[in-house]
């Protein structure tokens, strides 16, 4: 079956996440290899509507692996959702000989994968997204260099709160969901850290830990506000008129998603590129690559759009004894 396939296409859709670049470079050097040509779709979805194809050569990814973003662009894509928009993206797949097609994002840009897939172009999915909420898989491209570039944030404005005995609120980005607060939180030592999964708005419960902590002596109190609670500069007015200690809040914003990918992220992101190449030749299709119980493993795209995935209970409990 192998080498069947002639001409794949890669495209990098959703949100960027640092480490795509190198996906990107391990699906053109692995087809190439393998004597399949590779064509790369700028802007996501909405760059394949619009045509905008480009041929990849092996040089064509060199001196990418070490870049934050994505060099083919990314974009959200409303006409993709609809099946006018997902017949014409198949035409155009055709029309410029793709047969085969990675996708490197996140659940929303698996279905436009599936999408494709009933329409007759194979496609294999990659998790990117900085969030770590695509439940198929303990490892998404970016998160490993979003938490480090956010920890080294916190460690910063904890100086200047111990210096000044404030408290600081810093709000962290993850969408709805709270790992990249549970990772930071505990890589911090946090004395309080806000998830959407566990969080139950009691805010008396936080000044109470503060003014304790004031009592106990210690000179900031740092909390972690995961981007699905949000409101952290009111939450910092109220918690400052409460306890009489000067609170600000800090928003990391997009830094968290810019910047040099980690090696955990480059070597991962590699082997899901030239894992995903390695299934498109073999002619599979509809399937999402993740990471799993120590192995690369490959996925049918329902099934891992099914799957559930919540904070584990035990990193949670830690994350609290720790704090106290
Ligand atoms: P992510 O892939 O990170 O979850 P989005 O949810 O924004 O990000 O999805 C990225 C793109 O995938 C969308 O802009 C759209 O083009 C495409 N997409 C999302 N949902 C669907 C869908 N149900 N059907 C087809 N394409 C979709
Ligand atoms: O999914 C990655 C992410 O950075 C989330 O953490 C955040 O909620 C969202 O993307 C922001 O999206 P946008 O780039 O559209 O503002």
């Amino acid at each position: 079956m192998a080498n069947e396939i002639k001409t794949i296409g890669v495209l990098t859709s959703g949100g960027d996440a640092p480490g795509m670049n190198a996906a990107i470079r391990a699906v053109v050097r692995q087809a190439l290899a393998k004597g399949v040509n590779v064509k790369g779709i700028k802007k996501g979805y909405q760059g394949l509507l619009n045509e905008e194809i480009v041929d990849l050569k092996r040089s064509s990814v060199s001196d990418i692996i070490q870049r934050g973003g994505t060099i083919l662009g990314t974009a959200r894509c409303m006409e993709f959702k609809t099946d006018e928009g997902q017949q014409k993206g198949a035409d155009i797949c055709k029309e410029y000989g793709i047969e085969g097609l990675v996708v490197i994002g996140g659940d929303g840009s698996y279905r436009g994968a599936q999408a494709l897939s009933r329409k007759g172009i194979n496609t294999i999915g990659i998790p990117g997204t900085i969030d770590l909420d695509i439940s198929c898989t303990d490892y998404t491209i970016g998160f490993d260099t979003a938490v480090n570039t956010a920890m080294q944030a916190i460690d910063k404005v904890r100086d200047t709160s111990s210096s000044h005995e404030r408290c600081s609120i810093i709000e962290v980005m993850g969408r709805n969901a709270g790992y990249i607060a549970l990772w930071c939180g505990v890589a911090n030592g946090a004395e309080d850290i806000l998830l959407p999964e566990k969080y139950d708005y009691n805010e008396q419960g936080i000044i109470n830990n503060i003014i304790s902590n004031r009592k106990k002596g210690k000179t900031h109190h740092i909390i972690i506000n995961a981007e699905g609670i949000g409101h952290s500069t009111s939450m910092a007015r109220r918690i400052e008129a409460a306890t009489g200690i000067e609170t600000r809040a800090t928003i990391l914003g997009y830094m968290q998603r810019g910047g040099s990918p980690t090696c955990k992220d480059r070597f991962y992101a590699s082997i899901m590129g030239a894992y995903a190449t390695d299934i498109l030749c073999q002619g599979k299709t509809n399937r999402v690559v993740g990471y799993r119980n120590g192995e690369f493993q490959d996925f049918d795209i329902e099934e891992a759009l099914a799957m559930k995935k919540d904070i584990p209970e035990y990193q949670y409990e830690v994350s609290r004894a720790l704090a106290m």
